[in-house]
Order: structure tokens, then C-alpha cells, then sequence
């Protein structure tokens, strides 16, 4: 540990502290749930503003509701090592994913401020509001406006209650017309590093607290749409039915099947299904589910994609129903900056800890960022690879160990080509 921070057990404890108090800020009164711009994104961002400033960050909201805070370096005109992640949740959502890597990184810059401490490189820390995409169905909402990739047809996204992107924006103060203004461009920023964890089941079978990320999975979403004809549940017989919820579950399995002969990392999921009009006693005439696709490469995901759609629309057709498919999000395989993987290497080596290095299943704020500069990832074991999941955990010496590497990283921190 350096001399210059504060004793470890105290680190550990200040970021349970504070997960645990972002864990409070949620839309339900059992469970996490926390989607961007709604009143608990608000006090979230309250929260963050205060340990930010408190840690010697000028801060502030941007455009689009993320938190930035900015800790200045000794040389003004040097680009900012930004680092974060998001402080949005899924549905009854575990309390780390994401707000671990927020937390860290401000406790990070909260030792360097209490030593007294400038680094060349001013850091800059922000806590993305969206990047989970529950609310209005499309992701990463806050690392793209940052990065300056957003496609401003965003705004007319609508959530479960009609409300769209903009007037949510409006709604929570912001200006939707101002949204080109979070962009940073490339000059200013000199990389961005990101804490997670590891969402999976690897650092805790390798019995090692962090890993270094290697790339992060490609992911494609879909919307789709099965329409077959409402009918009485006592009267139609089975052979003249067009049920859309069964053609649906068919096609679910079929998306499970095409996963499972493929390689290990191409995943499939449908995460939400519905039936229309949804009554015991009527054949569905409709059925909507989503689709989520992963792979590791891009070839492996468009050959997949390709198969699935190609199987639910001929396992349709069979069943006299009519198909329609949106797609609602794509993400390119994402690898990270070499130089630092080696660099986080050498933070983790120096603090005493092997280096483990793996690729992400899950999707990260690092892959939009990495339209803005070099990215890397640090991962923190979590208790049995559980995520997206209330009984989400880690340990607090995990914790603290990972804010020991990153202070440490952020401390020999030299961008890729700079003078030394
Ligand atoms: O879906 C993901 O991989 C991330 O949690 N948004
Ligand atoms: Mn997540
Ligand atoms: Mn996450």
C-alpha cells in the first residue's frame, strides 16, 4: 500500500458504504431498480456530486444527465484519463454492476487529493446514466453522447409510458437540443479506464481478486413481432389455430438451439416475452419478445444472427404466421488498448497479485468510449459470477484491493506515445 493513502480496510469499507447507499435510490420498494433519468437517477447524481466534490473534483451534470467530475493534473494542456462507469440498473438489479466502477474511481482520486497530489494528467470521473438501455430501449445512451457517437434519432425513443427520450431529458432539466455538447473530442482525452466486475464465474475459480479485460463481446438486439389470428381458447381446433404465442416459444427454443451449437461464447436471450391481447381464455393473436445475441467475433455473431432469423421466419411461415424483426441495437466486438492491458498488468503485478487476463461476456461503457480513445478494463471477482441479480456480492478487501491497483495505475499513467 502507499504510504500516501489511507489504510486499506478503510477503502474497502468506503466503497461497500457507498454501493450501499446507491443501492438505496431505487423505483421499488423491494429490490434495485434504477433507470436513467428518473427521480432516483437524480439523487444518485446528487450523491455522486457531493463524494466528487468532497474528493476535490469540480463536478457537474452534462446534457445528458451523466456525473462528471474533474480532478486537474499539473500540466492544464495534457488530455484527461477518464474513468467510470454507470450508474443506471437492470430490473431487481444486484448493486455493483456499475456503480462499482463509479465508486472506485472516486475513491481513487480521493487519495490522491487528501496526499495532496496532482499527476500530470488531469482525471476526469463520470458516471454514465444510461448504459443498461431499460428505459427507453437502447443502451449506452450516456458513454455515446460523451464519445460524440449518439445518433440524435434517440430522442424520439419512447419508454413503457409514451414518454420520449427528449422530453425526459426536458423533464429532468436538460436541454434535449444540447445533447451534441457531452461529446469530448479525441485530443482531450488520453484514454478511458473502467472498473466492473467480472459478471462471471472466472477470477473466482482462478482464486484472484482482478483480471485485466482482453475484449469485450460483440452484442446484437431485436425486437420481434409474431402475428397469427386471436381466436376463442374452447372453439378453434388445434389443427386450424395461428397461435403467435406458440410460434413465439418455438422460436425461443430455436434461438436456445442455434446458441448451443455454436462456440461457447455465442450466448442468446430472451429476456422479455408478451402475449396480446393476454387472456386465459384467448388464443394469442400477437406475441413480442426480444431478442439478445452475443459472440466473442464478429464473424461468429453475423452468422448466427443470420441462422436465427432465417429458422423463425421459416418455423413461422409453417405455422401460417407473419414475422417482423427491428433490430434495437448492434455493438461491434470491442478490443482493449494493448498498452493498457500491459499497463493494468504491471498496476496489479506491482500491488503483489498475479495478472489474469479475459475477455467480457458483457457489455461495457468501454465499448462507446472506445470510439473516443483507448480503453481498458479492470475486472473485480464477484461471489459466484452471479450478476443482473440481487445476490450480486464482492468482497470488501476485493475492493479495496482493486482501488490499490488502480490509484497505482493512475499514478504511472503515460499515454501511448507521450513523452515520457
Ligand atoms: O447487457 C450487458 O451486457 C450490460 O449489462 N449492459
Ligand atoms: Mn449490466
Ligand atoms: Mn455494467
Amino acid at each position: 500500500m502507499d504510504r500516501r493513502d489511507t489504510d486499506a480496510a478503510d477503502i474497502g469499507a468506503e466503497i461497500m458504504a457507498h454501493v450501499a447507499a446507491l443501492a438505496r435510490l431505487s423505483e421499488t420498494p423491494d429490490g434495485l431498480t434504477r433507470r436513467y433519468l428518473t427521480p432516483q437517477h437524480r439523487q444518485a447524481a446528487e450523491l455522486i456530486l457531493t463524494w466528487m466534490r468532497e474528493a476535490g473534483m469540480a463536478a457537474e451534470l452534462d446534457p445528458v444527465g451523466n456525473v462528471v467530475g474533474r480532478y486537474e493534473g499539473t500540466d492544464a494542456a495534457a488530455p484527461a484519463l477518464l474513468l467510470g462507469s454507470h450508474i443506471d440498473t437492470v430490473r431487481d438489479a444486484g448493486h455493483f454492476d456499475g456503480m462499482l466502477g463509479v465508486v472506485t474511481a472516486i475513491a481513487s482520486v480521493r487519495r490522491l487529493h487528501e496526499a495532496g497530489e496532482r499527476l500530470r494528467h488531469p482525471v476526469v470521473v463520470i458516471a454514465f446514466g444510461d448504459e443498461e438501455g431499460v428505459r427507453f430501449r437502447s443502451t449506452l445512451i450516456g458513454s455515446r453522447a460523451v464519445a460524440g457517437t449518439l445518433d440524435p434519432a434517440v430522442l424520439e425513443a419512447c419508454d413503457d409510458d409514451g414518454i420520449s427520450l427528449a422530453q425526459a431529458l426536458s423533464d429532468f432539466g436538460l436541454d434535449p437540443s444540447a445533447l451534441a455538447e457531452a461529446a469530448w473530442t479525441p485530443d482531450r482525452v488520453a484514454a478511458f479506464v473502467e472498473v466492473h466486475i467480472e459478471q462471471g464465474p472466472v477470477l473466482e475459480r482462478r482464486r484472484v481478486p482482478v483480471g485485466v479485460v482482453t475484449s469485450i463481446a460483440g452484442a446484437v438486439r431485436y425486437d420481434v413481432e409474431v402475428t397469427g389470428m386471436a381466436g376463442h381458447a374452447g372453439t378453434v381446433p388445434m389443427a386450424l389455430r395461428r397461435d403467435a404465442l406458440a410460434g413465439a416459444a418455438a422460436a425461443v427454443l430455436e434461438l436456445e438451439r442455434a446458441c448451443a451449437e455454436g462456440p461457447d461464447d455465442l450466448v442468446g436471450t430472451v429476456g422479455m416475452i408478451a402475449a396480446h391481447p393476454g387472456a386465459v381464455n384467448v388464443i394469442p393473436g400477437a406475441a413480442r419478445f426480444t431478442m439478445d445475441l452475443r459472440a466473442a467475433c464478429d464473424e461468429t455473431l453475423r452468422q448466427a444472427e443470420a441462422t436465427i432469423l432465417r429458422r423463425i421466419g421459416d418455423l413461422c411461415a409453417e405455422r401460417g404466421l407473419r414475422v417482423d424483426v427491428r433490430k434495437t441495437h448492434t455493438d461491434s466486438c470491442c478490443p482493449c488498448d494493448g498498452a493498457l492491458q500491459a499497463a493494468l498488468g504491471k498496476a496489479i503485478t506491482g500491488e503483489g497479485y498475479p495478472v489474469v487476463s479475459l475477455a467480457s461476456g458483457a457489455g461495457h461503457d468501454a465499448m462507446a468510449m472506445a470510439d473516443l480513445a483507448p480503453v481498458g478494463m479492470l475486472f473485480v471477482r464477484c461471489c459466484g459470477g452471479i450478476s443482473h441479480n440481487p445476490a450480486e456480492g464482492i468482497e470488501p478487501e476485493d475492493a479495496e484491493v482493486a482501488t490499490r491497483i488502480l490509484l497505482r495505475f493512475m499514478r504511472g499513467f503515460v499515454p501511448a506515445g507521450a513523452r515520457v
